[in-house]
């Protein structure tokens, strides 16, 4: 089997090197390891000669990593346009936040269809390709017209939200038929993969049985595979980790007093408001804890060319400074914000360094944070994580501090429940997640994924076309851009 994965962001193996993407570090090392192509954007955009896209094609492990220009005239739409400004909010539950122009949506049709054209150069007879995430709805089909017959997979690591949320994309029903082309669509929750199949059986009229929808694609079913860490490498990370002079420095301006540790990137799904609120509650509620418990807050700058991103970037960094104002002391201060990543080599030392791990997403398709918190915590004497109900880790980790990130007085309790949870009952809590995180690694993802997707029989269905309604536009934009 010649495996190729595919995904819009890609990582080379540095573990010093902070990863923006929780999906591309989480691939790093099974792909690696597994011998697969990795294809993805090289991060760089190119005008002209698009015939010869790759600008670098390296080894990976036992495989490679080829990195591709994408084409300038149409990245942005693509990226920043319809991928982060018309998908992502929809699927997050943020139907207020999406703004889409039709020129977007031909950019990310392009940008499906040029990376199609570009995958050709890897089709073996033995190929199975594996698409990655929202930026590629439409990849199988655009392969699927290429005459590509191979196995095609696709694994969403966002939530899938209720029908009348996708409702509000421009263009779903189109996005949503061209899915049919997968032979496997897997989820992380059975949640988002109920909401799926609903919009199909109801949005589409077609029948769904048991996960399997036929139409004039063929046959295509939906799993959950909900993506795991590999928590023993994590924990040994994270022990060495605790040496490193970033770790260190923290360790000792602590002066023995607890820490929260938040890391995020800085996107309106994770919370990061509701959250400093819930801190601030918290410290005026509970004075006593001012001094006890301070929060260290990573929040990594992310599509910061979006207006929504922007806003939030302000409106974060002036509560932070509100309540640092309010709640601080000469010689103390609540909140350390800040605005860079790290390597995870740093990052596991520092979630080992907190004694409660705040991972509060109000929508979240797995979050890694969760697992990496849990995983990097001394087994003699863990922290405590606190959780939201809406990350899809909340299904597994149910022996966190579940709470709900709309509620913040509810939040600022269970933040001082953390701190003041007795040895006996963290470690019970604690191995009862390591459990689940040794039953469902990355490794075994990976795997079942493949597996279940090679099993997969591309077959032409019997059944008649989907009947559709006329598409307002020409999907492929009125210039004729063409990129071969
Ligand atoms: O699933 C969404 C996701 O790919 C995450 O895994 C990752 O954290 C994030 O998006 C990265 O976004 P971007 O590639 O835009 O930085």
């Amino acid at each position: 089997m010649n495996l190729v994965v595919v995904s819009n962001r890609v990582a080379r193996g540095k573990p010093n090197e902070p990863m923006t993407g929780g999906l591309a570090a989480a691939l790093l090392p099974v792909v690696e390891h597994s011998g697969a192509i990795w294809v993805g954007s090289s991060g760089r955009v190119r005008d002209g000669n698009l015939k010869e896209p790759f600008a670098e094609i390296e080894s990976l492990g036992a495989g490679a990593l080829a990195m591709l220009d994408l084409p300038a005239a149409h990245y942005g739409g693509y990226y920043e346009g319809f991928a982060n400004s018309a998908l992502w909010p929809a699927l997050h539950s943020r139907a207020d936040l999406i703004r889409a122009t039709q020129e977007d949506y031909v950019s990310y049709r392009e940008v499906n269809a040029f990376m199609a054209r570009a995958l050709l150069r890897f089709r073996k007879p033995d190929s199975v390709f594996w698409i990655q995430d929202y930026h590629f709805l439409a990849l199988g089909a655009e392969l699927r017209d290429l005459g590509v017959t191979q196995p095609i997979g696709f694994f969403l690591h966002t939530p899938w939200p209720s029908r009348a949320l996708i409702g509000g994309v421009p263009h779903h029903r189109e996005l949503i038929e061209a899915m049919l082309a997968y032979d496997l669509i897997g989820f992380q929750t059975e949640e988002d993969r109920e909401n799926f199949l609903s919009y199909i059986e109801h949005d589409l009229g077609l029948e769904v049985n048991e996960g399997v929808v036929r139409s004039h694609h063929g046959r295509m079913r939906a799993a959950v595979f909900p993506i795991g860490i590999d928590p023993q490498k994590f924990a040994q990370l994270a022990q060495k980790a605790m040496t490193h002079p970033d770790v260190s420095r923290l360790r000792r301006s602590l002066n023995g007093e607890k820490l929260a540790i938040g890391v995020d990137r800085l996107d309106y799904s994770k919370g990061l408001v509701n959250r400093i609120k819930a801190f601030d509650r918290m410290w005026t509620a509970q004075p006593q804890l001012a001094r006890t418990i301070s929060l260290l807050q990573i929040a990594t700058p992310s599509r910061g060319a979006i207006e929504a991103y922007g806003n939030l970037q302000s409106e974060v960094a002036k509560l932070v400074t509100d309540v640092n104002g309010i709640h601080g002391e000469v010689d103390w201060t609540p909140i350390r914000y800040l605005n860079k990543g790290f390597g995870q080599a740093v990052l596991a030392g520092l979630y080992r360094t907190a004694q409660v791990g705040v991972v509060t997403p109000l929508q979240d398709g797995m979050n890694l944070v969760a697992k990496e918190y849990v995983a990097a915590q001394n087994p003699a004497d863990p922290g405590v994580l606190v959780l939201s109900k809406f990350a899809g880790a909340a299904n597994e980790l149910d022996t966190a501090l579940i709470v709900n990130p709309h509620d913040i007085d509810g939040m600022a309790k269970t933040i001082a429940t953390a701190v003041s949870m007795p040895l006996t009952e963290r470690r019970m809590r604690w191995e009862a997640m390591m459990e689940k995180l040794n039953a469902g690694t990355i490794e075994q993802w990976f795997n079942d994924f493949v597996e279940a997707l090679r099993e997969t029989q591309f077959v032409k269905s019997e059944i008649g076309p989907i009947v559709t309604e006329p598409a307002l536009w020409p999907v492929r934009s009125s210039q004729g851009a063409r990129y071969h």
